[in-house]
Formats: C-alpha cells, structure tokens, sequence
C-alpha cells in the first residue's frame, strides 16, 4: 500500500483527498444551487446554508493539506499521453487548486461582511476580517460564477477521465483508484 505519490501513480492520500473532495465539491454545488431558491418559510432556510458554509470551510482546510502534500510528492509518470494531453491536463488539474481557493474566499467574503463569524458546527468558528458594505453583493456574484466555473471544468476533466478508460483503454483512471499499478 502507498501512502506517497510514486511514478507509477497516486497514494492513497492524494487519492483519498481527490475523491472525497470532488465528492465535496459535486455536492456543496448541488446544495448552494438549491439553497439559494429556498423561501423565508422553509425549515431549511437556515440550516442549509449553515451546512453549506460549515463545510466549504471544512473544504477550505482540506484544499490548503492538499496543496502541501502536492508540493511535497513526486507527480506520477503521464508519458502516455500526447504532448497536447499533457499540456490540457497539466493546466487543468493545476487551474483547480486557485478556482476553488477564489471560490471559498468568495463564498467567506460572502458570509463575513456584517461582522458575523461562520461558526463550523459548533467545532470552532472563523472570525470576520473585512466588513464593508456592498462587498457580499461582489463576492456573492463572484462566488456563483467560480462556482459554474469550478464545476464545468470538472465536467469536462471527468469526460477526459473517461474517455482516457473507455476509449483509449489507459489505466489513468484506475490508478487514480486503486493506486500505483506496480504492486
Ligand atoms: C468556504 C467555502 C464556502 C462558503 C463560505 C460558501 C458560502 C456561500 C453562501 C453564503 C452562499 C449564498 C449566496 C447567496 O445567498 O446569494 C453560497 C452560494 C453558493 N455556493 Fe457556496 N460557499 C462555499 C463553498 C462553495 C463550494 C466549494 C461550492 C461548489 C461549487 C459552492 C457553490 C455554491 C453555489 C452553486 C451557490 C449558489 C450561487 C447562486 O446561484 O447564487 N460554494 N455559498
Ligand atoms: C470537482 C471534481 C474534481 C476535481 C476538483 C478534480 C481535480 C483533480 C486534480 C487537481 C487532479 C490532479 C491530481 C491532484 O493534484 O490531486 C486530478 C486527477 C485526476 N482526476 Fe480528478 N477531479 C475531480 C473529479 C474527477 C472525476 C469525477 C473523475 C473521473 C470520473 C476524475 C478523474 C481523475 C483522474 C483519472 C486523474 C488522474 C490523472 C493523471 O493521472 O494524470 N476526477 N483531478
């Protein structure tokens, strides 16, 4: 079992952070989606952007160990693909990590500007840095465009994914899920 990067694929912590986080990522979309048509009457008017802040924090502190952990392991081999493929993959997979940092700035400078913390389930809460009137209007436009953005980009590197299984019958897709293939 790898723990670390190898060559020959990703670990079992860069494969644990990729799926549970895309997992994540799919779902607070789906709820910010549906909480924002959710009307004053509602039993979930409160709690469900309460769930949705709580864990884009939650996110927030799971992207900054990912991003060190990237830093700090080797990137396995992509030799395979064409130098075209390489290059989209490369600035797709490395567009993510500053488009969901904006998107969770975003949605904080959403959430803060009136002086109010985000409590994280009742296990700590971040303070309000910036208060500033209008900046939640900004930022709340801001966020819903990251997030169509952040979203599309998936999309289209799940069909890449997919195309690279099906199509080509490569085994990048099942390295990213069971790990490097050289045990
Ligand atoms: C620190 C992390 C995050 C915080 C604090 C946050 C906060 C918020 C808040 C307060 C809203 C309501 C905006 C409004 O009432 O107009 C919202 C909306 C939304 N959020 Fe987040 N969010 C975070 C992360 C994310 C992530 C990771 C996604 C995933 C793509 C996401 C997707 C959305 C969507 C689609 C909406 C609805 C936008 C609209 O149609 O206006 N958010 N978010
Ligand atoms: C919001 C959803 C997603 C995000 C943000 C995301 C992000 C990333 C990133 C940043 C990488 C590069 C490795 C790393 O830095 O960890 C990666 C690799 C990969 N992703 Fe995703 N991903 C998402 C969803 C998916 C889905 C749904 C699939 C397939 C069905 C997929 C398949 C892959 C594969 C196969 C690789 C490895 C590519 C390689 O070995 O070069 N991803 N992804």
């Amino acid at each position: 079992m790898h723990i670390k990067d190898t060559p020959a694929g990703y670990g079992l912590v860069s494969r644990l952070f990729h799926w549970l986080m895309a997992l994540a990522i799919f779902g607070l979309f789906a709820l910010g989606w549906w909480m924002v048509g959710l009307d004053y009457y509602s039993v979930y008017y409160h709690s469900a952007p309460d769930l949705h802040r709580g864990a884009g924090i939650l996110l927030l502190i799971a992207l900054l160990a990912r991003m060190a952990w990237r830093v700090l392991n080797v990137k396995p081999d992509d030799a395979e693909l064409t130098p075209f493929e390489r290059k989209a993959a490369h600035l797709v997979h490395l567009g993510f990590y500053p488009l969901l940092l904006a998107l969770m700035l975003s949605g904080y400078f959403i959430s803060t500007p009136d002086g109010r913390p985000i409590d994280v389930f009742g296990l700590f809460s971040v303070p309000s840095i910036i208060q500033q009137k209008g900046l939640e209007d900004t930022a709340g436009l801001v966020h819903r465009v990251l997030a169509y953005v952040t979203v599309g980009l998936a999309v289209v590197h799940t069909i890449a994914a997919l195309k690279h299984h099906f199509k080509d019958k490569s085994n990048i897709l099942a390295r990213m899920w069971s790990g490097p293939l050289d045990r």
